[in-house]
């Protein structure tokens, strides 16, 4: 957007807290400024086009989805209209027609039991992101179940306390039906999480899946994937164009999921505010870090406190993108009185793994293949002893990067695993990428090692980029833990 755009619509702005009339007006002319950016499709709207319906207020309410036991539940993808904010209707694929899907939220022991009733026009599957499970319940892509047909999906939660996800894995068509709207969270408690006293449940713990979407002309979730990767336009939290929550003077917990197809962000907050980094993919850290910045890839989860007590009411924080510029989700502080909350400074203790007995590499080639082979459903690549730590070492090389190659999320199921080492490219390993972790970004040049040990479950697992087109197009791989 250009300065001259973004004064005028900072003066728009200041101009709508007059009156509700003159908001009425603005409206109009803030529709057609939305309708002008969509057409020059430039970085997202930087515009609040909530007027719609909710007086002189811009942007939108942030959704929360709505949290589900997954001890008895069905969950039935199929075609719906959701509403993106401020009455902005869109065509979707959705989960029990909530976009995202509801949230599951379940204890350490309890037995997951979700039925998926297949409503779309394709087979789809449902991936438990993260989640422990054995074969037959992971989603895997051999498992597809038929339009029209169903799967009853069934496994105990044995392992930590952490932010997973849900989304279809079918053959080719992960990255179309997850963009299109198919994905939702999933919370697991344990114990050792609730002894440290954290936010837990609304107002205080909020889920926060953001990612990136393209509009057609009338406004519905498009599909586009441009030199093999989809890259959106309009930043999207909880399925919310623009939103904003207002926040008490409190700790807040923040459990985030990169649910783009493929873009990384880069998240900073506005007024020194900082991120208190508690948890990633695999559940708590040993200890608290304070960030001024964190990134997230596709497929990544973060566990953030934010204090806002700080910050005097009638304020805003802004969650913002470093890359593209984007307003992700303004915080706005509303209440003056303090709420009491502490944010803990340790948190668990990480066994580390060690002394590996075996060494893959892995190599991430072009846009489609590992190891210079593109994916076949039914081949199984290699076999992974139960029990056995290995030195696992993803790379890629750092050529054609605006080619739609690296960065590549590396995402493996059926195990988390411990990042050792980067080299190459940005050449370390990041605050947020301590602990447990099933996803890492590999970015062009990057060497990274990682130790992994599957000891839950034997079976047939996949390492594949979740940079989704990638996925799709064949950069991905079966093996068998023996
Ligand atoms: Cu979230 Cu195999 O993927
Ligand atoms: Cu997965
Ligand atoms: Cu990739």
């Amino acid at each position: 957007m250009s300065d001259d755009r973004r004064i005028e619509q900072m003066s728009r702005r200041r101009f709508v807290h007059l009156t509700a009339a003159s908001a009425a007006v603005v409206a109009t002319g803030s529709l057609s400024l939305l309708e002008a950016c969509d057409r020059n499709a430039p970085a997202g709207p930087d515009i609040s086009p909530g007027l719609l319906g909710s007086g002189a207020v811009t942007g939108n309410p942030l959704r929360i989805p709505q949290t589900l036991s997954p001890l008895n539940a069905t969950l039935v993808p199929a075609p719906a209209t959701v509403d993106l904010g401020g009455g902005r209707y869109s065509s979707a694929r959705a989960y029990n027609g909530a976009f995202p899907g509801p949230t599951f939220r379940a204890s350490v022991g309890d037995t997951v039991n979700v039925g998926l009733s297949n409503g779309l026009t394709q087979p789809t599957t449902i991936h438990w992101h993260g989640m422990m499970v054995p074969t037959a319940e992971d989603g895997h892509p051999r498992d597809a179940v038929a339009p029209g047909g169903s799967y009853q999906y069934q496994y105990t939660i044995a392992q930590r306390a952490c932010l997973n996800w849900y989304h279809p894995h079918p053959h080719m068509l992960t990255g179309e039906q997850v963009c299109l709207g198919l994905a939702g969270g999933f919370i697991i408690n344990d114990a050792e999480e609730a002894r440290l006293g954290l936010p837990s449940g609304l107002p205080f713990e909020v889920p926060l899946i953001v990612r990136d979407a393209i509009l057609d002309r009338a406004g519905n979730l498009q599909y586009t994937p441009m030199g093999g990767v989809f890259l959106g336009n309009l930043p999207l939290v909880n399925g919310t164009r623009d939103p904003f929550l207002a926040v008490d003077h409190a700790v807040y917990r923040f459990r985030l999921l990169n649910g783009a197809n493929a873009r990384v962000f880069g998240l900073t907050l506005s007024n020194g505010v900082v991120f208190n980094l508690i948890g990633n993919d695999g559940g708590l850290l040993d200890v608290t870090r304070q960030l001024t910045q964190v990134d997230i890839a596709p497929g990544e989860r973060l566990d953030l406190l934010v204090d806002f007590r700080g910050i005097p009411a009638g304020q805003k924080v802004v969650l913002r993108d470093v890359s593209t510029g984007w307003t992700i989700l303004e915080f706005r502080v509303t209440q003056s009185t303090p709420i009491a909350g502490t944010i803990p400074t340790s948190l668990s203790t990480i066994p580390g793994l060690a002394n590996p007995a075996a060494t893959r590499v892995f190599s991430f080639d072009g846009m489609n293949r590992i190891n210079g082979k593109v994916y076949d459903l039914n081949r199984i690549d290699f076999r992974v002893p139960f029990g056995q730590t290995e030195l696992w070492r993803f790379r890629t090389s750092g050529m054609m990067p605006m080619h739609g190659g690296a960065p590549h999320p590396v995402h493996v199921h059926g195990a988390s695993f411990q990042v050792q080492s980067r080299t190459g490219g940005r050449g370390q390993v990041f605050p947020w990428e301590r602990g447990w972790k099933d996803t890492v970004l590999l970015g062009g040049g990057e060497t990274i090692d990682v130790l992994v040990r599957f000891d839950r479950f034997r079976g047939i697992y996949l390492l594949h980029c979740h940079k989704l087109e990638h996925e799709d197009r064949g950069m991905m791989t079966n093996f068998e833990v023996v």
